[in-house]
Order: structure tokens, then sequence, then C-alpha cells
């Protein structure tokens, strides 16, 4: 098993740390006012730019295997029709029909090569273009050109489906949004993976509170103290900080058997786990024989569903195989249940009135570096970049 330089690097700032006790720290103390968890206003900011600008994971390459698959997506509040054309790529419009407005497709998913409004059964392809409508001489000056599906920017990139839910002027550069994780995503071959579980958590508390407990490990032993605090080491995460992005790697206690290690022999991903925080919602979390994908989606004020692919590297053959992954898919339901009540504990806790602002503490890094780059984004510091 190879291991990148950074890889390298992150091992030895994580055996640093354990040699002198220590833990990665930023120079100051954050401050997080509660309003950004509340407030009306701020959230359809967020919704407007994060969650309309920016690319979200909606899907593994595998849910649209074949021509003529397709799904729909209605969690971002926009309506979207997702398909795999005759020619093999993935393209997303808007699930509404030209004419007057009905949804074209209510399925979550299936296979089609025609999709046939329920209204007044005006036709589309797979490219979104019309191509039929019952008594068209009532419509001899429209230009079916001119009323084809709405397209929004999607992507097949890393084996997963990303889609933009607004229509965009000009075509994102996938390839370098995402340049920061080039290695990791290819050495993880997401696509070679199969879906083992895909789940959906709509959630009382802001979705904000539920990407947090992706960016920090300081709560591992007292929030997950009976599920997930043994299987880490306590409080010892590393964070690249590739801005908007953020990778945290999480070291488990085998990590300190490698100062024993040549470092020519080091492995990374047998340590570690990761959370590949994806601006602005998307985490891909590589386990050390398999992989998470959550994207989290703010559904109103102070509510959330939190979308989740389990990813195995193949099919399980043997029933053991089965309930070997079953097993991890249990303990981690479990550990993002315990997040989960905690989160919708303090989403209640704001009606006291008692936090007018949160502190991050020095050793939460992620949580700075979430926050600073969702703030940048609503500035309007940071996009996506264009070809
Ligand atoms: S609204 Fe779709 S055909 Fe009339
Ligand atoms: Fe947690």
């Amino acid at each position: 098993m190879s291991i990148r330089a950074e890889e390298r690097d992150i091992i030895r700032e994580l055996l640093h740390h354990v040699e002198h006790k220590s833990t990665e720290m930023l120079p100051e103390v954050g401050l997080n006012p509660t309003s950004n968890y509340t407030d009306p206003l701020k959230l359809q900011r967020e919704i407007d730019v994060l969650f309309r600008e920016f690319p979200i994971a909606i899907a593994h390459r595998s849910d649209l295997a074949a021509p003529g698959d397709f799904l729909t997506h209605d969690d971002t509040g926009v309506p979207i029709l997702v398909t795999r054309t005759e020619s093999g790529a993935v393209k997303a419009y808007l699930n509404v029909c030209r004419h007057r407005g009905a949804r074209i497709e209510d399925e979550p998913c299936g296979h089609s090569l025609r999709f046939t409004c329920p209204y007044h059964a005006w036709t589309y392809d797979l490219d979104g273009a019309l191509r039929g409508m019952p008594q068209p001489v009532g419509f001899d000056a429209v230009d079916r050109n001119e009323r084809g599906l709405v397209e929004l920017p999607a992507y097949e990139t890393h084996g997963l489906i990303w889609v933009v839910p607004s229509p965009q002027a000009d075509d994102i550069d996938m390839a370098a949004w995402l340049t920061p994780f080039d290695e990791q995503f290819s050495d993880l071959d997401l696509g070679g993976h199969v879906v083992f579980e895909k789940w959906a958590l709509h959630r009382n508390m802001s979705w904000r509170l539920a990407l947090e407990g992706f960016q920090e490990s300081y709560h591992f032993c007292s929030a997950h103290r009976e599920s997930a605090c043994s299987n880490y080491l306590d409080n010892q995460s590393v964070w690249a900080d590739y801005g908007p992005h953020v990778r945290h790697s999480v070291p488990l206690p085998s990590l300190v058997d490698l100062r024993e290690v040549p470092e020519g022999e080091w492995e990374y991903r047998r340590h570690f786990m990761t959370q590949n925080f994806v601006f602005p919602a998307n985490f891909v979390q590589a386990m050390t024989d398999h992989v998470y994908v959550h994207t989290i989606i703010p559904t109103g004020p102070g509510t959330c569903v939190f979308q989740c692919m389990m990813l195995v590297p193949e099919a399980p053959v043997t029933e053991k195989i089965a309930q070997y992954w079953r097993a991890n898919y249990d303990v981690v339901r479990r550990v993002f249940d315990e997040d989960f009540a905690i989160g919708e504990g303090i989403q209640r806790n704001f009606d006291a009135g008692v936090n007018d602002s949160f502190v991050f503490g020095r050793y939460e890094c992620g949580l700075h570096f979430g926050q600073r780059s969702i703030d940048a984004a609503l500035a309007g510091e940071i996009a996506p970049p264009r070809r």
C-alpha cells in the first residue's frame, strides 16, 4: 500500500504530538454567534449561496448505472431530476414541466427513456429535450427548442454524482474544485465501490450543528464514550486546511505503533479515520476499509436532512462479509444518533436564550476552518472555479 507525501506529514505531525503530549492548536479561541444557528434570514442567505451555487453530492455513480436510469431529489428545496443519457453522461434538470409547471417525475428513482408530464402529457427525453405534446396545433408558435427542461450543472467526479441546484451561466471546473482531494479520492476509488446502505435522517437541528459533529474529535470520549471513544486517540486530530475544504485526520490507537516502524514502511489508511469536508456541506469519511459519504442540507430554520451512503469495496459475496459490514453500519448509526440527539438538544436550548455565542476551542480547528469558509462564501469571497 503506497503512502502519499501529505499522509506521511500527517503521521509525522501526530507522532510529534504523541511524543510531546500535545495536539494541533490554533493561536486563539473562536466565537460563533448563536444567531448563525437560529436566524431565518441568515439561513435564507446560506441556502441562496451555499445550496444554490456550490456542488452538492447527491448519489453514487451506481445509482445511475445505465442509460435511462434516473433519480429525483427534492431536499435542497429545488425539484431535481437526474438522468443517465444514451451517451452515458449524467444530466440534471429542474423537475418542472415547461408547459405549466407540473412535476415531470415523482418516483425517487427508476428507468425510463422518456418523461411524460402527468398534467397534459408533454414528453421529454433523457437530454431534457421536449419531444412531443398532444394536439400540438394549439402551440404552433412555440419553439420546442426553447421549451426543453431547464438544465442544472451535474458532474460525475470521483464516483459521485454532484449537482449545483440552480442554473449556472458558466460550467464549474469540478476537477479544479476537488484538486486538494485528488490523490486521496483516487486512492480510495470511490467509483469502484458499491452502496451497501443509503439513508436519510430528518432532524430538528440547524444544518450547521450537524456539520460541526464531523469537524472536531474533542467530543468523542464524552458523547461517544461507549461507542467510538476507544477506537481513536483522544482529541488528537490533525487538519489539512485546503480553504474552503478541510481534511480532518483522526488517528486510531495503532498510530502510536508507527514510532517503531521505519518511515518507508508506513501506511496511512489503516491508522486513520479521515473526515474530508468538501465545502459547503459534503463529507467523504474514509474508514480503514470502507467509506461514508454524507451530505447535510438545511430544510428550514432549525431543521436539516442528513443524507448518507455507506460504500464498501465490493458487493458482499458471503453472509459473513455482509454481517461484518452490517456490524459497522450499526455502530456508525449509533454514533451518528448520539451526535444528533445532542444537536437536537442544543437546538431546543436556543429558545432559552442563554448563549449569545459558542466558543470554539483552540484544538477544535475544523470548527474554525468551517466557519471561516462559510463566512467567506457568504461574503462572495469563495466560489467554485469556472471553466
Ligand atoms: S404542465 Fe406539463 S404538460 Fe401541462
Ligand atoms: Fe460525533
